[in-house]
């Protein structure tokens, strides 16, 4: 039998119609008064030399991050197609209108500061037919003891990383952005992160991970000439990229059930921080310098040579990356209590002279390994960004 529209909707639903849209749900009341504390119509731009997504800040609370592998029928013309797809649903879905052909409008009009990232894996330039064209550093990381790869969770063509302050919002970024282009892509994997929800903390609160540790004190700042000298590329070598950065993915599993038998001492050892506040074991305050000299009484050490923060902490200033991690807590496999982690995610220009030093000694040694396991593993190449008239990745593609 065929179900009728009506019947589906019901007369004063569907005398309702398309008008409701927006207007009522999101931030403007009947009368037409703004809602209190509703931040669900806050935007980011877009467009810009630089894709947005990265030095946004704070960080969404919501992200997902989803790896694609291109199908083999997809060559240069169809990478420029599925580009110019993303790039037209990012530009209207990140302002709060809905994608062309979207099956659910509604739920467009929330974009809470929605922001859309792509990149390139080696793949993209395997079916270009040029991987001259990629940076030297796009591969994937070298194999460490350390590592436990899920194969479910590594590598893959191209990677989206889709971020806002609403869930639902992320969701149908998502759905949108996957489906318009499902004929030319597969999906390997799909990560939900998440932080504090929006307004839970003050503005300016570094984040906490699962572990309660306070996670991000000593980043470069987004807007600094510090952090575009580390994160963005200057085009030396291969123009496309200037202004683009690399991304790297790692899924890391903590085994929450052993670090809860630490006793606190134990656990501020292991990082160099306090738990409280965060600060570094030789000082005060959050944002005090820590000071890897200093040596208690008996002449040892107050941060610990082993401690995650000692082996972390940069050789030279030009080794600092950008982490803008977010928590995983899945549903854990039967007879087990939880399936946590940390989704960290890192900005540099250059893997190899940034990222895979720091890597390499988290590998020789890290207190925090005990309780921390590499699952999952991926880089990218962050093309720069584009605009009306201009197309993500156009450097390489046009
Ligand atoms: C610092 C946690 C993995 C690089 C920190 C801090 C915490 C932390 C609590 C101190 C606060 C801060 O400055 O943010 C974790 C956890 C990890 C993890 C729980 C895994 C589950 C990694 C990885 C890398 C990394 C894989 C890079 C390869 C750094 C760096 C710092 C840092 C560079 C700053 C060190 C400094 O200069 O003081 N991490 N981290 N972390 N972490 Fe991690």
């Amino acid at each position: 039998r065929t179900v009728t529209r009506r019947r589906l909707l019901g007369s004063s639903a569907a005398a309702l119609g398309a008008a409701g849209v927006g207007a009522g749900i999101y931030g403007v009341a009947e009368g037409g008064e703004r809602a209190q504390a509703a931040t669900g119509t806050d935007t980011v731009a877009w467009d810009g030399p630089r894709q947005a997504g990265i030095a946004t800040a704070p960080p969404q609370a919501h992200a997902v991050f989803v790896g694609l592998d291109l199908l083999p029928r997809v060559g240069p013309a169809e990478l420029v197609g599925i580009m110019k797809v993303w790039t037209a649903d990012i530009a209207r879905l990140t302002q709060g209108r809905p994608a062309l052909a979207d099956t659910e409008p509604e739920l467009a009009a929330a974009p809470a500061r929605l922001t859309v990232t792509v990149g390139f894996g080696p793949g993209v330039f395997a079916a270009l037919g040029r991987p001259e064209a990629a940076p030297p550093w796009l591969a994937p990381l070298p194999a460490f003891a350390i590592d436990r790869l899920d194969p479910a969770y590594t590598g893959a063509d191209l990677a989206l990383q889709v971020c806002a302050d609403d869930p639902v919002t992320v969701a149908h970024a998502v759905r949108v952005l996957v489906k318009n282009v499902r004929s030319l892509l597969t999906v390997r994997w799909t990560q939900r992160g998440f932080r504090r929800a929006r307004g839970t903390e003050l503005p300016g609160a570094t984040m906490r991970n699962l572990m309660g540790q306070v996670d991000g004190t000593a980043n470069p700042e987004p807007g600094t000439a510090d952090f575009d000298s580390l994160v963005w590329d200057d085009g030396a070598g291969r123009p496309w990229m200037r202004e683009g950065t690399s991304m790297v993915l790692r899924r890391i599993r903590i085994e929450l059930d052993t670090w809860d038998e630490l006793d606190r001492p134990g656990r501020e050892l292991s990082v160099g921080r306090t738990l409280t506040t965060g600060a570094p074991l030789t000082g005060g305050r959050e944002t005090d310098e820590p000071d890897f000299t200093a040596t208690d009484r008996n002449g040892i050490p107050v941060i610990p040579p082993s401690a995650h923060i000692a082996r972390a902490r940069h050789t030279r200033s030009g080794e600092r990356i950008f982490r803008r991690v977010y928590n995983y807590d899945d549903p854990p496999a039967p007879g087990q209590v939880s399936n946590s982690g940390l989704l960290f995610v890192s900005f540099q220009r250059d893997i190899t002279s940034q990222f895979l030093p720091i890597q390499r000694r988290l590998d020789e040694f890290d207190a925090l390994n005990e309780w921390t396991t590499p699952v999952g593993s991926a880089v990218f190449a962050i093309p720069p960004g584009a605009g009306s008239g201009s197309y993500i990745g156009e450097g390489l593609l046009g």
